[in-house]
Order: structure tokens, then C-alpha cells, then sequence
């Protein structure tokens, strides 16, 4: 029969997770693992609660930015990643250090009307300016007191069918989501009121008006046992930054790479990075083709890199203002503004493909990525926490490791515990 879950979400946690479980038949190792124990927190935060899903924290070392050191919570899965973005945050340490600017940051969204005449939208929106602010302000008040507001608004034909009024915002130190959409309903209203066919009213993720531009240099000494090996790599380096320009297939590998750093600390300050996600792809495809985001050229001094990224994200309010792990991070990474959060993450982006593109064209991507992902092979095909030694130890000396590996080695060392 099948199960009813009608009003699943008017349930306690506690009863959603015995439903749930009854429902899977899961054993009661696996009902142990499915613990709540934030519930009071997070059973207000989403819909449907069930359980904490742990991730884990680390830190990238080695960072500096526009002169500061910085320890920067990185929240990620993935086994290197940490490791390469200390990695290519010493690499360019080594030197001046990266360096971080922003040209403005207003986030923007849409008022779509139907059928339309562009002219005459286009010109009751330069007459009323002033007056649409004052409006968009209006629906929330506070952002002027946060040193934000509504800041200007333009006429865009999307079709023969379809023209969008766009708004920009000074969001304050938030990321502005909600206060955008609220500013943005206000004016959708302002334009139904005049017998406009009002579509929607929606932010865009589309962060052009955040962007983070961050730059470095690694001198040559430090990319090859020589000066001269040095050279080499860097001409590599740079030939790679080349193909993920002209190659949409490399673009989107090499883009990952940047992204597995810009998306652990957005989530680890408490950000939402499928926000980050969409805006920095589609900043990517800005030209029509998908492309690279960073730049690396051979200099006089060495090898330079160079990167722009929108950043949508905020210092306060969201999850960021639940997650008492937000205002932690904050602290160690010593942050203290939203400006300074978007130069910091856009650092760590242009740091961890330093790392993954010289490795690349160094040893190989397996090499350091392998040999710290066999704990995380090892874990997953059932060694335990006091078997790692062991069983990584083994799998080191192994050309191919593999799940196979893991099992059998598992097996010996069982085996060998029980006769001792
Ligand atoms: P190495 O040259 O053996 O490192 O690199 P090292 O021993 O010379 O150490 C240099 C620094 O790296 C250290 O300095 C650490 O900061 C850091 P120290 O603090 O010791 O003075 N470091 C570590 N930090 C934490 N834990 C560690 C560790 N080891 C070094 N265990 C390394 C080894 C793995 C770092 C290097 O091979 C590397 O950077 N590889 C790149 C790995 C990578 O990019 N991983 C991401 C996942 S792969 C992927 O998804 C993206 C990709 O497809 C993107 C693309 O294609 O562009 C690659």
C-alpha cells in the first residue's frame, strides 16, 4: 500500500524520523546514525527535518590577501582540496601575496511586463525614478539605516513580447535576497496599479554588479627546482589557463577546480552557494562560450594570475545569523565585512587552481589527489578509524588501489587480529 504522506511536515521530528524509518525499514545502526540532535534549530529552518548531515571543517593556511594573513573554515567533502588551496595560497604567499578589489556590489532583479511599448515604459521609469526608490525603500525601511537602498532602475527589451524593468540594490552586508524580492513586489505592484501586465517580480542571480577581481604572482623559483624548471612550469601553467579559454570541455573542469574553493568557504560562512554556483557559471558563458575564469601569463617576475568572479553573498542575516558555526568562522577567519568576506573567498578560488593547474602539468592530478584520498577509499569500503593506518599504508604501496584492494587487505588484517 502506498505510504500517506499527507501533512508529513504538521509531524514532530521525532515522529517524522519513526515514519521514515518504518517506511525504509531501516535497521536500528542506521536509525542511531539519522541523530537530531540540532532539532530545536534546524526543524524551524527547512521543511520536513529529519536529520543533521555532518560535513567537514578544515582550514586553508598560507593565504594572504591585500597584505593580511589569513586562516580561512573551508567546509568540503572532498579529499586535496584543502591541502591544494594551502598549497597555492603559499605558492603566491611567497610573493606579494594576492590582491583583492571591488568594483561595486549592488544585486539586482526584474519587474518582467508583458506587451508592452519599450518607449513609453522607458520613459515613466526615468520620470519616476525617484519616485520607484522611494517606493522600493519603502517596502524595507531598515536597509536605509544599514547604509543600503533601492539605487536605480532601467528599461530592458527582452523579446517583442516581454520588457523587464531591472532594479539594483545596495544590499547593505547582506546577501539581499529577500529584501530585493520585497522591493521588487513593491514595484511590480506600483506597475499593476497602472494596468501594466506584471509577469513576475524575482531577484537575478545573475551577480554581474558583484564582482571580485583577485591577482597574484608566483616567481619561478618557486614552481621548479630551478629557475629554470620553473619557467617551464609557469609556461605550462599558462598554456593550460589558454586551453580552458578556448576549450568548453577543459572550461568546465578547470572552473570545478576554482569552485571546489569558492564553494567550501561560502558554506562555511553560512552562504548560499548554489547562489555563488549559478552566478559564476553564468559569468563564465558571459561571451556566448563557456570559458575559463582565471588567467595565468608569464611575466618578467614570474607567473601571474589574474581572476573576476561575481560573489553574491553576505556577512550577515540568513544562515548565516542561525549557524552559531557562522559567527565562529567569522572569527578565525578574522573577516569582518562583506567586502572582506568576497576578497577572501575570491583568494581562495584563484589559490586552489594554482594548485590543481600545477599539478596538472606537473605530476599528474593523482599523484597528491590519490594518495590523500585513500583514507576516504579505505573508509568507504568499510575500514574503521584504528584500521587506517594499516590499510592506507598498504594501499600507498599499490599502483591502481582500489575498492577490491581495500576489501582484501580488510580481510588480512582481520584475520591477523583474531589469531593475535
Ligand atoms: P606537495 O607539493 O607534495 O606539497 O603537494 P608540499 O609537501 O610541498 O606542501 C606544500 C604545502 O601544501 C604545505 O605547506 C601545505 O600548506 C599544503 P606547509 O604548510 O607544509 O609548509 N599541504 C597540505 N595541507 C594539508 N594537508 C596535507 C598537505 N600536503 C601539502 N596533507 C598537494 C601535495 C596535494 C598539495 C599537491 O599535489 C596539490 O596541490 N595537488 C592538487 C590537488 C587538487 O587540486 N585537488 C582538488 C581535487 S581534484 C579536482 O577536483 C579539481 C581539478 O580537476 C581541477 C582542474 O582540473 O583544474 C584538478
Amino acid at each position: 500500500m502506498a505510504a500517506n504522506w499527507n501533512h508529513f511536515y504538521q509531524k514532530s521530528a521525532e515522529q517524522r524520523l519513526a515514519l521514515v524509518a518504518q517506511w525504509a525499514h531501516l535497521t536500528p545502526s542506521q536509525l542511531n546514525d539519522l541523530q537530531q540532535t540540532n532539532a530545536p534549530i534546524f526543524d524551524h529552518l527547512i521543511e520536513n527535518y529529519l536529520a543533521d548531515y555532518a560535513l567537514p571543517e578544515g582550514v586553508v593556511t598560507h593565504l594572504t590577501v591585500n597584505g593580511t594573513a589569513y586562516l580561512v573554515p573551508m567546509v568540503i567533502e572532498e579529499p586535496s582540496v584543502i591541502a591544494a588551496a594551502s598549497n597555492g595560497s603559499k605558492l603566491l604567499s611567497a610573493g606579494q601575496g594576492i590582491s583583492a578589489t571591488i568594483k561595486e556590489r549592488l544585486l539586482g532583479g526584474e519587474v518582467v511586463m508583458k506587451n508592452v511599448s519599450n518607449a513609453a515604459l522607458s520613459a515613466l521609469v526615468a520620470r519616476q525614478q525617484v519616485t520607484l526608490i522611494q517606493l522600493a525603500n519603502a517596502s524595507h525601511p531598515s536597509i536605509l539605516r544599514h547604509g543600503g537602498g533601492a539605487k536605480r532602475l532601467t528599461v530592458r527589451k527582452l523579446d517583442d513580447q516581454f520588457t523587464a524593468v531591472d532594479l539594483l540594490v545596495d544590499p547593505g552586508e547582506a546577501m539581499g535576497a529577500n529584501l530585493i524580492n520585497t522591493m521588487l513586489e513593491a514595484v511590480a505592484g506600483w506597475f499593476r496599479d497602472r494596468q501594466y501586465d506584471v509577469i513576475m517580480a524575482i531577484l537575478t542571480n545573475n551577480a554581474d554588479h558583484s564582482l571580485v577581481r583577485v591577482q597574484g604572482t608566483v616567481s619561478f623559483d618557486r614552481l621548479g627546482a630551478t629557475l629554470e624548471a620553473g619557467r617551464n612550469v609557469a609556461d605550462r601553467i599558462a598554456d593550460a589557463s589558454t586551453v580552458a579559454k578556448i576549450d568548453p570541455h577543459r572550461a568546465v573542469t578547470n572552473n570545478k577546480g576554482i569552485m571546489n574553493g569558492v564553494d567550501a568557504v561560502v558554506l562555511a560562512m553560512g552562504n548560499d552557494w548554489r547562489a555563488v554556483e549559478s552566478a559564476v557559471h553564468a559569468f563564465a558563458a558571459s561571451t556566448g562560450q563557456y570559458r575559463g575564469l582565471s588567467h595565468w601569463r608569464v611575466t618578467q617576475t614570474g607567473l601571474t594570475g589574474d581572476m573576476t568572479i561575481p560573489l553574491p553573498v553576505g556577512y550577515v542575516g540568513g544562515a548565516a545569523g542561525v549557524f552559531q558555526m557562522v559567527a565562529v568562522n567569522h572569527a578565525i577567519a578574522h573577516v569582518t565585512d562583506v567586502s572582506e568576506l568576497m576578497k577572501v573567498i575570491a583568494a581562495v578560488g584563484l589559490a586552489q587552481n594554482l594548485a590543481a593547474l600545477k599539478a596538472l602539468v606537473t605530476d599528474g592530478i593523482q599523484k597528491g589527489h590519490m594518495s590523500l584520498q585513500l583514507k576516504s577509499l579505505a573508509m568507504a569500503n568499510g575500514t574503521k578509524p584504528a584500521e587506517l593506518g594499516f590499510i592506507v599504508g598498504e594501499l600507498r604501496k599499490l599502483a591502481q588501489p582500489d575498492a577490491e584492494d581495500v576489501k582484501q587487505l580488510l580481510v588480512q588484517l582481520r584475520k591477523q587480529d583474531f589469531h593475535e
